[in-house]
Protein backbone atom coordinates (compact mmCIF):
# COMPACT_ATOMS: atom_id res chain seq x y z
CA UNK A 1 0.00 0.00 0.00
CA UNK A 2 1.48 3.62 -1.06
CA UNK A 3 0.48 5.78 2.08
CA UNK A 4 3.11 8.50 0.85
CA UNK A 5 0.14 10.28 -1.17
CA UNK A 6 -3.26 10.76 0.09
CA UNK A 7 -5.77 8.76 -1.56
CA UNK A 8 -9.06 11.31 -1.49
CA UNK A 9 -10.51 9.28 -4.23
CA UNK A 10 -10.90 5.97 -2.29
CA UNK A 11 -14.77 5.59 -0.96
CA UNK A 12 -15.98 4.97 2.35
CA UNK A 13 -18.92 1.98 2.61
CA UNK A 14 -20.89 3.99 5.04
CA UNK A 15 -21.10 7.37 2.73
CA UNK A 16 -22.68 5.27 0.40
CA UNK A 17 -26.55 6.08 1.01
CA UNK A 18 -27.84 2.54 0.12
CA UNK A 19 -24.99 0.75 2.50
CA UNK A 20 -26.76 -2.08 4.33
CA UNK A 21 -28.20 -0.35 7.57
CA UNK A 22 -27.55 -3.26 10.18
CA UNK A 23 -24.02 -2.68 9.52
CA UNK A 24 -24.41 0.80 9.62
CA UNK A 25 -25.42 0.74 13.23
CA UNK A 26 -23.27 -2.16 14.14
CA UNK A 27 -20.61 0.35 13.03
CA UNK A 28 -21.86 3.19 14.44
CA UNK A 29 -22.17 1.56 17.91
CA UNK A 30 -19.15 0.24 17.73
CA UNK A 31 -17.19 3.03 17.17
CA UNK A 32 -17.29 3.58 20.82
CA UNK A 33 -14.73 0.93 21.54
CA UNK A 34 -12.90 2.32 18.11
CA UNK A 35 -12.76 5.91 19.86
CA UNK A 36 -11.72 5.35 23.15
CA UNK A 37 -8.54 3.19 21.55
CA UNK A 38 -7.24 5.45 18.94
CA UNK A 39 -8.96 8.89 19.06
CA UNK A 40 -6.49 10.24 21.80
CA UNK A 41 -9.90 12.59 22.97
CA UNK A 42 -8.58 12.03 26.44
CA UNK A 43 -5.29 13.75 25.68
CA UNK A 44 -7.16 16.41 23.85
CA UNK A 45 -9.84 16.51 26.44
CA UNK A 46 -6.91 18.07 28.48
CA UNK A 47 -4.70 20.23 26.43
CA UNK A 48 -7.89 22.19 24.70
CA UNK A 49 -11.21 21.71 26.23
CA UNK A 50 -9.98 21.50 29.73
CA UNK A 51 -8.12 25.11 30.18
CA UNK A 52 -10.86 26.68 27.80
CA UNK A 53 -13.79 25.28 30.34
CA UNK A 54 -11.51 26.57 33.22
CA UNK A 55 -10.82 29.72 31.60
CA UNK A 56 -14.45 30.55 30.82
CA UNK A 57 -15.38 30.42 34.52
CA UNK A 58 -19.23 29.54 33.42
CA UNK A 59 -21.72 27.69 32.29
CA UNK A 60 -20.35 26.34 28.86
CA UNK A 61 -22.48 24.42 24.91
CA UNK A 62 -20.05 22.60 23.43
CA UNK A 63 -20.95 21.00 19.84
CA UNK A 64 -19.77 17.90 18.11
CA UNK A 65 -20.24 18.16 14.45
CA UNK A 66 -20.78 14.85 12.85
CA UNK A 67 -21.14 13.20 16.03
CA UNK A 68 -21.79 9.68 14.42
CA UNK A 69 -23.07 7.22 17.09
CA UNK A 70 -22.46 10.00 19.85
CA UNK A 71 -20.06 7.96 22.02
CA UNK A 72 -17.33 10.91 21.82
CA UNK A 73 -20.41 13.58 22.99
CA UNK A 74 -21.07 11.35 25.93
CA UNK A 75 -16.97 10.75 26.52
CA UNK A 76 -16.43 14.12 27.01
CA UNK A 77 -19.21 14.87 28.30
CA UNK A 78 -18.43 12.62 31.38
CA UNK A 79 -14.92 14.30 31.33
CA UNK A 80 -15.85 17.22 31.82
CA UNK A 81 -18.40 16.64 34.62
CA UNK A 82 -15.48 14.43 36.08
CA UNK A 83 -13.64 18.25 36.37
CA UNK A 84 -16.70 19.50 38.32
CA UNK A 85 -17.70 22.35 34.40
CA UNK A 86 -21.40 23.17 34.10
CA UNK A 87 -21.60 22.07 30.00
CA UNK A 88 -24.45 21.30 27.32
CA UNK A 89 -23.71 19.16 24.77
CA UNK A 90 -25.39 18.72 21.44
CA UNK A 91 -24.32 16.40 18.95
CA UNK A 92 -25.41 16.94 15.23
CA UNK A 93 -25.16 14.76 11.95
CA UNK A 94 -26.60 14.71 8.79
CA UNK A 95 -27.18 11.77 8.41
CA UNK A 96 -30.28 10.60 10.32
CA UNK A 97 -29.28 7.12 10.77
CA UNK A 98 -26.42 8.05 12.67
CA UNK A 99 -28.83 10.15 15.16
CA UNK A 100 -31.21 7.48 15.16
CA UNK A 101 -28.07 5.41 17.06
CA UNK A 102 -26.70 8.31 18.98
CA UNK A 103 -29.88 8.86 20.21
CA UNK A 104 -30.59 5.49 22.04
CA UNK A 105 -27.49 6.89 24.28
CA UNK A 106 -29.06 10.67 24.65
CA UNK A 107 -28.26 11.73 28.57
CA UNK A 108 -29.16 14.29 30.85
CA UNK A 109 -27.33 17.66 29.48
CA UNK A 110 -26.94 15.89 25.84
CA UNK A 111 -28.81 16.47 22.18
CA UNK A 112 -28.07 14.94 19.45
CA UNK A 113 -29.88 16.59 16.38
CA UNK A 114 -30.19 15.73 12.54
CA UNK A 115 -29.04 18.96 11.21
CA UNK A 116 -25.89 20.07 9.88
CA UNK A 117 -23.28 23.42 10.23
CA UNK A 118 -25.30 25.49 7.85
CA UNK A 119 -28.74 24.53 9.17
CA UNK A 120 -27.27 25.75 12.67
CA UNK A 121 -25.79 29.08 11.40
CA UNK A 122 -28.99 29.54 10.04
CA UNK A 123 -30.65 28.80 13.09
CA UNK A 124 -28.24 31.50 14.57
CA UNK A 125 -26.51 28.76 17.51
CA UNK A 126 -23.49 29.87 18.29
CA UNK A 127 -21.37 27.22 20.89
CA UNK A 128 -18.31 27.89 23.40
CA UNK A 129 -16.82 25.20 21.69
CA UNK A 130 -17.20 22.96 18.68
CA UNK A 131 -15.29 19.76 17.99
CA UNK A 132 -15.42 17.30 15.08
CA UNK A 133 -13.78 13.28 15.14
CA UNK A 134 -13.04 11.76 11.91
CA UNK A 135 -14.73 14.23 9.84
CA UNK A 136 -11.96 16.28 8.24
CA UNK A 137 -10.87 12.88 5.91
CA UNK A 138 -14.37 12.57 4.50
CA UNK A 139 -14.98 15.44 3.08
CA UNK A 140 -13.99 16.87 -0.31
CA UNK A 141 -11.59 20.17 -0.74
CA UNK A 142 -14.58 22.22 -1.67
CA UNK A 143 -16.93 20.55 1.46
CA UNK A 144 -13.56 21.03 3.76
CA UNK A 145 -12.93 24.83 3.65
CA UNK A 146 -16.72 25.40 3.78
CA UNK A 147 -17.07 23.25 7.17
CA UNK A 148 -13.90 24.49 8.83
CA UNK A 149 -15.55 28.09 8.01
CA UNK A 150 -18.51 27.24 9.61
CA UNK A 151 -17.21 25.25 12.45
CA UNK A 152 -15.41 28.68 12.81
CA UNK A 153 -18.22 30.44 12.49
CA UNK A 154 -20.59 28.66 15.26
CA UNK A 155 -18.14 29.03 17.93
CA UNK A 156 -17.27 32.10 20.22
CA UNK A 157 -14.15 30.51 21.59
CA UNK A 158 -12.44 27.20 20.44
CA UNK A 159 -12.50 24.74 17.61
CA UNK A 160 -10.59 21.05 18.03
CA UNK A 161 -11.42 18.96 14.64
CA UNK A 162 -9.10 15.60 15.46
CA UNK A 163 -8.84 13.35 12.79
CA UNK A 164 -6.21 10.11 11.87
CA UNK A 165 -2.75 11.07 10.87
CA UNK A 166 -2.23 9.32 7.62
CA UNK A 167 1.45 6.63 8.28
CA UNK A 168 2.37 3.16 6.86
CA UNK A 169 2.90 1.93 10.85
CA UNK A 170 -1.33 3.48 11.37
CA UNK A 171 -2.30 1.18 8.82
CA UNK A 172 0.09 -1.75 10.08
CA UNK A 173 -1.40 -1.57 13.56
CA UNK A 174 -4.81 -1.04 12.28
CA UNK A 175 -5.19 -4.07 9.95
CA UNK A 176 -4.03 -6.30 13.22
CA UNK A 177 -5.96 -4.21 15.89
CA UNK A 178 -9.64 -3.83 14.15
CA UNK A 179 -9.36 -7.72 14.16
CA UNK A 180 -11.72 -8.63 16.88
CA UNK A 181 -13.72 -5.84 16.38
CA UNK A 182 -14.71 -5.91 12.68
CA UNK A 183 -17.24 -8.55 12.27
CA UNK A 184 -20.48 -7.63 11.21
CA UNK A 185 -18.96 -3.76 10.87
CA UNK A 186 -17.55 -1.75 7.99
CA UNK A 187 -14.45 -1.05 10.65
CA UNK A 188 -12.13 -2.94 8.62
CA UNK A 189 -12.69 -1.87 5.20
CA UNK A 190 -13.61 1.96 6.00
CA UNK A 191 -10.84 2.09 8.90
CA UNK A 192 -8.23 1.49 6.39
CA UNK A 193 -9.69 3.75 3.27
CA UNK A 194 -10.20 6.41 6.10
CA UNK A 195 -6.24 5.89 6.58
CA UNK A 196 -5.60 6.20 2.73
CA UNK A 197 -7.95 9.44 2.82
CA UNK A 198 -6.20 11.08 5.91
CA UNK A 199 -4.33 14.35 5.92
CA UNK A 200 -0.19 14.87 7.18
CA UNK A 201 0.22 17.49 9.61
CA UNK A 202 1.56 19.70 6.58
CA UNK A 203 -1.35 18.92 4.14
CA UNK A 204 -4.12 19.54 6.82
CA UNK A 205 -2.52 22.56 6.87
CA UNK A 206 -2.21 23.75 3.84
CA UNK A 207 -5.85 22.70 2.99
CA UNK A 208 -6.79 24.65 5.77
CA UNK A 209 -5.35 27.73 5.38
CA UNK A 210 -4.54 31.11 7.35
CA UNK A 211 -6.85 30.82 11.38
CA UNK A 212 -5.70 27.17 12.36
CA UNK A 213 -3.13 25.32 13.96
CA UNK A 214 -2.05 22.06 13.27
CA UNK A 215 -0.55 20.05 15.14
CA UNK A 216 0.80 16.17 15.57
CA UNK A 217 -0.95 14.02 18.33
CA UNK A 218 -0.03 10.99 19.25
CA UNK A 219 -0.22 8.63 18.60
CA UNK A 220 -1.23 8.57 14.70
CA UNK A 221 -3.63 11.65 14.95
CA UNK A 222 -3.53 15.23 13.98
CA UNK A 223 -5.57 18.43 15.55
CA UNK A 224 -6.68 21.89 13.96
CA UNK A 225 -7.14 24.39 16.42
CA UNK A 226 -8.93 27.68 15.07
CA UNK A 227 -10.26 30.81 17.33
CA UNK A 228 -13.42 32.10 16.70
CA UNK A 229 -11.28 35.67 17.20
CA UNK A 230 -8.71 33.98 15.26
C1 LIG B 1 -16.45 8.37 10.40
S1 LIG B 1 -17.92 9.11 10.94
C2 LIG B 1 -17.36 9.77 12.49
C3 LIG B 1 -18.46 9.82 13.49
C4 LIG B 1 -18.02 10.27 14.87
N1 LIG B 1 -17.59 11.65 14.86
C5 LIG B 1 -16.96 9.39 15.42
O1 LIG B 1 -15.83 9.85 15.60
O2 LIG B 1 -17.23 8.21 15.68
C6 LIG B 1 -18.11 10.59 9.97
C7 LIG B 1 -19.42 11.28 10.26
O3 LIG B 1 -19.37 12.57 9.64
C8 LIG B 1 -20.65 12.86 9.16
N2 LIG B 1 -20.49 13.89 8.13
C9 LIG B 1 -20.10 13.74 6.86
N3 LIG B 1 -20.06 14.93 6.23
C10 LIG B 1 -20.43 15.86 7.15
C11 LIG B 1 -20.59 17.28 7.13
N4 LIG B 1 -20.34 17.99 6.03
N5 LIG B 1 -20.99 17.89 8.25
C12 LIG B 1 -21.21 17.19 9.37
N6 LIG B 1 -21.08 15.86 9.45
C13 LIG B 1 -20.69 15.20 8.36
C14 LIG B 1 -21.19 11.55 8.64
O4 LIG B 1 -22.59 11.53 8.54
C15 LIG B 1 -20.65 10.58 9.69
O5 LIG B 1 -21.57 10.32 10.71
Amino acid sequence: MNLSVRDADVAELMDDPDCDPRRLAATLRRFDTVNRLISGWGAAYRSQLRPYLASLGAPARILDIGSGGGDLVLRLASLAARDGFDVRWVGVDPDPRAIAVARERTTSGVEFQCADAAALAAAGERFDVVVSNHVLHHLSAGELAVFAEQSLALSEGIVVHSDIRRSRLAYGLYTIGVTPFAPGTFLRTDGLRSIRRSYRVDELALALGDGWRVEAAAPYRVLAVGRADG
